[in-house]
Parts: C-alpha cells; structure tokens; sequence
C-alpha cells in the first residue's frame, strides 16, 4: 500500500547508518512501489558536498549495501534523482534557511537524526527556529537513547522542549523485524496459545541474540557500551516485552506500549550470581576483544546471559533467561518458549523427556516452529518421537517470502504513515535503563572482569552453567 507523499531530512545523511541501511532500504521500498513518485530524501551534514555528489555516494552505496536489487541501474537512476543535498552545520546557522526553502510544507516532513544524541538539541532548535519542523513533523531517533537512566532522562527531557511525544520515533530495529510482529500475530490471533502462555504451562523462556561479528571498527563506541548497553538494554528487553506483556485491548501504539512497560516495571532486579559477562578470547588468526577495542585493559563485556524474574500473576517463578553476544558460533536470534513436561505418561517404555517448545527464529530463516511428539511413523510399536511444525515464512508465503521488508525500511515507513507502535516510548526507555542500570552499576562496584569466551563458540563455560543450576539447558546456537 503506497504512503502519502513526504519530504524526508536525514540528519548524518553521509554517515554509516545512511549508507548501509536508510538508504538501500528506501531505494528498495521505491522499487515495491510503496513511494510516491514525488517524495524526495534530503541528505543533510556538515560535509561541504552538492547534490551531484551526494547521489554519487549513495549510487555507490546502494551497489555495496543494496543486495540483489541493486543490479537494476534503471530503477537506481530513477531512485537517485529523488536525493538532494544540504550542507548543514548543526551547532551553527549554515545550511537552515537553504533546508527551509528547499522543503515544501503541504506533504510529510520527516527529520531523521542519525547523528550523535550529543547533537540532538541543537538539531531540534534550529528545526523550529528556522521554522523547517511544525506540530506536524516527525523526528526519527537512532539508540543508543543516552547510557543510563540520567542521559536518557536528559535526552528526553530536550526532545520534549522541542516536540510532542506522538511526534517523536524512537527506533529500535528489532522491533522492525519481520518475526518480531509475527510474534505478536501468533500469540494474539490465534485461540491456541494464549490460554497456555503462563507459568501454569511455560517452564521457561530463552532469548538468545548470537552474532559472529566482532565490533568491526566500532571498538570506541562499544567498549563504551558493551553488550548489556548496546543490546540487551533495548533489542532483548523489547523482545522480552512482547512475549511477556497483557494483551494490549487494541493493536495501537499506545495500547501496545503501555503493556510492555508494565512489564519492564514489573521486572526483578538481577541477582549479581545470575549473570555472566564474557569477553572474546584471542584465536591463532584473530585478535581478542581487547585488540579490536583497542585498549588491553578493557573490562567491557562483548557477551552478557542473564536470568530474569517478572514480579506478576502470569510469570511468578517463569525464568527468563536471556543471553547475546559477539563472536559466536552462528548468527542465530531466537525465542524459545519451553512449555512444562507431561504430568504423567501412558506410554510404557517411553523413557524420554517430551517438550513442548515454540521457537520463534528472528534471524537468518525466519520462522517459527512449535515442536510436537508424535508416533514414530511405521510398525515399531507406540514410539514417541519430536517433531517441528514448520511455519518457516520462506515456505508459507512461497515468492512473496522475497519482498518481506527488511527493519530499517518498515520503520521508515511506520514513520510515513504516522504509526508509532513500533517504536519505543520515552517511559519505556527511561524504564529499561532503570533496569539495567544497577546492573551495571554493580559491576562496577564490585570490579567485575568477564569471563574469557572462544571464538566460534556458546560463551563462557560460567553461562552454561546459570541454566544447568537449574536442572536446563540453552538451545543450541545454530
Ligand atoms: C545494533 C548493535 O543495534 O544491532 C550492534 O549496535 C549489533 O552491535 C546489531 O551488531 C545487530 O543487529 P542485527 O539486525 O544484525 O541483528
């Protein structure tokens, strides 16, 4: 379904995130059709380019970045005479009385800030100053939304002198993944899980984001950060929300956002002993975390697993055991819903231990996957056997499976269409940084160094363990 037409401004328009995602993924909602033929994107930064130049760059980034739609030189042309060029200085007034004259007033304005959040009140200011933004316009922010509660308080606080909540987009891309709202689809459409979705039935749940990469040159940002600032705080903390919260009364934006902060509210703070940090050990090829981060003493964790407790009627005493890290095995997100064992079997013999599991994949192969025992086919006798009920998309959805957006081009679209319910609340942000602060906090105070972890392999031995305590066992990471 096409959007109305729309002037989008992305502030940082020459930066990484512009070049790998903002705008491949906008070329590849205009090849859908999704664009109208009028809508235009506007870089704007501090480089001293013209338009010419600019549509250069982002030519060579949509071949680098683009994927197989890239190869259409047709469609890129097309796509590029959309682009304009300002060079703005954000701390100064160069660049605003340009932007103003160049934007038109009777479409959507959209105002990208994929810049630091150290630049986004100078940006909100001159918006209105220069009278480029009104009630209307629709600020898109990137995370990291500050590094704990007080600069996210802070940054709140700033974009709300400037403009109204239901005009702020705060993106957290996970949100955006195709899964993520399946999820939503599966546990609130249909009759079959939800009486089930309880600590009456549900064992335990995992939340497992694993990725092979390393900090790939973004070793000051992230020895900054770390794993539990740079995902665990918003990406896993937002997939947590979606499988632990009330169902909302509608599926509108506020309506979803105020049951995940209940849960996020309602969320036991850690115990120091169900947490594991690690760090990535050197290989006889590859450098150590410390190497990549470029500082030899760093204690930033590149792994974190952590159990958590939700304090209400539904989740009393459900684990939730969450983990992510860099440098694993495999890229490989997943929910895993592990639901409680038979009270009793009737089937002689049958030895095994047979579990109900819904898997939700995020990444790569999409999908999810309710595993189910049945008989073993063929004249053995009643033997049990486990099996999954594939919902794989790739097959449900046959060719159509190709043109699933990827998040960056949902969101951006969400943005267009005014619908905020992918995206994160103030409160909601505040809420999780107030969690995991003391976390962090903790570790401090205590000197905590991580664990070293192999390369290619789960994590630390000591996060094993947080689960085989409990008589569990993390999913394998595949
Ligand atoms: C980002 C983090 O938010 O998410 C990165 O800053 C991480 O460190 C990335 O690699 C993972 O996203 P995805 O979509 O590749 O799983």
């Amino acid at each position: 379904i096409p959007v109305d037409d729309f002037d989008l401004v992305i502030f940082g328009g020459t930066g990484d995130l512009a070049r790998r995602k903002i705008l491949p993924g906008l070329y590849r909602r205009c090849l859908s059709g999704q664009v109208p033929d009028d809508a235009r994107i506007i870089g704007a930064a501090r480089s001293d380019m013209d338009t010419e130049g600019y549509r250069q760059m982002i030519r060579e980034a949509i071949a680098e970045f683009g994927g197989p739609e890239a190869a259409d030189g047709k469609a890129i042309d097309r796509f590029l005479t959309r682009l304009h060029y300002v060079t703005v200085d954000a701390r100064g007034d160069g660049g605003w009385k340009e932007l103003h004259d160049l934007l038109r007033k009777d479409v959507i304005n959209a105002f990208y800030f994929s810049v630091g959040p150290g630049l986004f009140g100078d940006l909100a200011e001159r918006l209105l100053r220069f009278e480029i933004a009104d009630t209307n316009a629709r600020i898109v922010v990137e995370k990291p939304f500050g590094r704990d509660l007080e600069s996210a308080r802070a940054l709140n606080a700033t974009l709300a002198q400037h403009f109204n909540e239901d005009q702020i987009y705060r993106i957290d891309h996970y949100l955006g993944k195709e899964t993520v709202q399946n999820l939503m689809a599966v546990r609130f459409g249909n009759v079959l899980f939800e009486p089930l979705w309880n600590n009456h039935y549900v064992d335990h749940i995992q939340i497992t984001v694993a990725e092979t990469v390393g900090v790939e040159g973004r070793g000051a940002y992230y020895d900054k950060s770390g794993a539990m600032r740079d995902m665990v705080q918003n990406h896993l903390m937002q997939l947590l929300c979606l499988i632990a919260m009330e169902p909302p009364s509608m599926f509108d934006a506020d309506a979803v956002r105020d049951e995940k902060l209940k849960v996020i509210r309602a969320l036991q703070p850690v115990d120091y002993h169900h947490i594991v940090r690690g760090q990535y050990d050197k290989t006889r090829t590859s450098a150590d975390y410390r190497t990549d981060a470029e500082d030899p003493r760093s204690h930033t964790e590149s792994f974190v697993a952590l159990k958590a407790h939700i304090n209400n009627w539904r989740w009393a005493g459900v684990p939730f055991y969450m983990r992510t890290g860099k440098k694993l095995k495999a890229r490989s997100s997943e929910i895993a819903v592990v639901f409680k064992d038979l009270g009793h079997s009737i089937f002689p013999g049958d030895e095994a231990r047979h579990r109900n599991i819904l898997s939700i994949q995020l990444q790569p192969n999409e999908g999810i996957k309710l595993q189910v025992t049945i008989k073993e086919p063929g004249p053995g006798g009643m033997r049990l056997v486990d099996v999954p009920l594939d919902m794989t998309f790739a097959e449900a959805l046959g060719p159509d499976a190709e043109g699933v957006p990827d998040a960056y081009e949902r969101l951006i679209m969400d943005v267009i269409r005014g619908n905020q319910t992918l995206f994160m609340r103030g409160d909601e942000v505040e809420a999780a940084w107030a969690w995991t602060d003391p976390i962090i906090e903790g570790w401090k105070a205590r000197n905590d160094v991580p664990k070293l972890y192999d390369q290619g392999s789960s994590g630390p031995e000591d996060a094993l363990m947080l689960l085989h305590r409990d008589g569990r066992k993390w999913r394998e990471i595949k």
